[in-house]
């Protein structure tokens, strides 16, 4: 079956507008569903994009925007939640794929592809993020029946213009001087390009030998998160140099910025760094970092949007 009109829920995001802008270029009628839409609104400029300011926590909404599209993509996820007793991931990585899955069920629509995390798991993730995120696949992927095929996506950390990752530490790099103290200097991670993680949404909707599939996505390389951070000052030609903490350190300065504004780094994201975010499979996706990071962080270089990130990122 040739899925027509797709709904996004969180395709206002880093790898929602990605998405977003893949399928503007198909066939396809597209709905983007935001709690905000005037700060959105720039999205409607895609052929082809609906806009929709909604609730998608209220059943009775979330029901109403979904009912004549033919599938489901949901993006909705949190790396921080404003409570520290595991609520707010609760409700935004189980409690809301539940309420779509329900949503898709009772309104007959028939596919829906999921955005996980790599090592998600309900029993074994090492932090809240991880376990709430296994939680959430499981359950829709236990109903995934004929009527409602699931996909899910389990990605590695996603780099590429607009990423919270390497442009977060590009922030910090510039506010300190000389020195950077970075917790868990050691974590691995296989970045993988946003452009080939919605490539995969993409195709992932109309071909049946994904149904019911689970996928773990990476990037081609491994690095350390210290070798990332020295990377992203070398782009930016920042002459700093990166002192890894030791693991005590890191779990103290978790325990410290756990309680800033905005939490820039929590006791959750402590440990979900205690586990590699690397794949175990040989199958990686194609696009590096050094591909890529260079077109959107480098102070000389200037990044152009186009259809294709890879031919058509280009210097100044
Ligand atoms: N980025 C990565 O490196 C990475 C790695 C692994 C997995 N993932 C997963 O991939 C997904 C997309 O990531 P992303 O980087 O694109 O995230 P993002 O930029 O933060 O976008 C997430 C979107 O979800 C919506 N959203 C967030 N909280 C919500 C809430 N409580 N209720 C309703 N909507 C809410 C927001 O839409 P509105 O504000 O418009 O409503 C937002 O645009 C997430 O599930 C994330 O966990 C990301």
């Amino acid at each position: 079956m040739k899925h027509k009109s797709v709904c996004i829920i969180g395709g206002t995001g880093f790898v929602g507008r990605h998405i977003a802008y893949r399928l503007s270029k198909t066939d396809k009628k597209v709905r983007v569903l935001t709690r905000n839409a005037e700060k959105n609104k720039d999205l409607r400029i895609l052929p082809g994009v609906e806009l929709i300011e909604t609730d998608v926590f209220d059943t009775r909404q979330l029901e109403a925007t979904i009912r004549d599209t033919d599938a489901v993509i949901n993006l909705v996820g949190i790396l921080n939640e404003k409570q520290h007793n595991g609520e707010g991931f609760h409700r935004a990585h189980v409690e809301l794929p539940k309420k779509i899955l329900g949503a898709c069920l009772s309104q007959g629509v028939p596919r829906l592809l999921h955005m996980s995390a790599l090592h998600a798991d309900v029993n074994t993730g090492t932090s809240l993020y991880l376990r709430t995120k296994g939680e959430g696949e499981n359950a829709l992927h236990t109903f995934s029946t004929e009527r409602l095929v699931v996909t899910s996506f389990r990605p590695s950390v996603i780099f590429g213009p607009g990423d919270s990752f390497l442009n977060r530490f590009a922030g910090l790099l510039k506010t300190l001087p000389l020195a950077f103290p970075l917790a868990c200097p050691n974590s691995r991670f296989a970045p993988v390009f946003v452009g080939d993680v919605a490539d995969r949404f993409v195709q992932a909707l109309d071909d049946k030998s994904t149904y019911g599939q689970r996928y773990d996505l990476c990037g081609p390389e491994e690095y350390t998160l210290k070798e990332l951070v020295e990377y992203t000052a070398h782009l930016l030609e920042l002459n700093r140099r990166v002192i890894g903490l030791p693991d005590w350190m890191s779990k103290a300065q978790a325990n410290v910025l756990e309680w800033f504004p905005g939490k820039p780094f929590s006791i959750d994201n402590y440990k979900s760094l205690q586990i590699d975010s690397i794949c175990k499979h040989n199958q990686h996706e194609p696009t590096s970092l050094e591909m890529v990071a260079p077109t959107y962080l480098g102070q000389k270089n200037r990044y152009y949007i186009n259809d294709d990130y890879r031919k058509t990122a280009r210097r100044s």
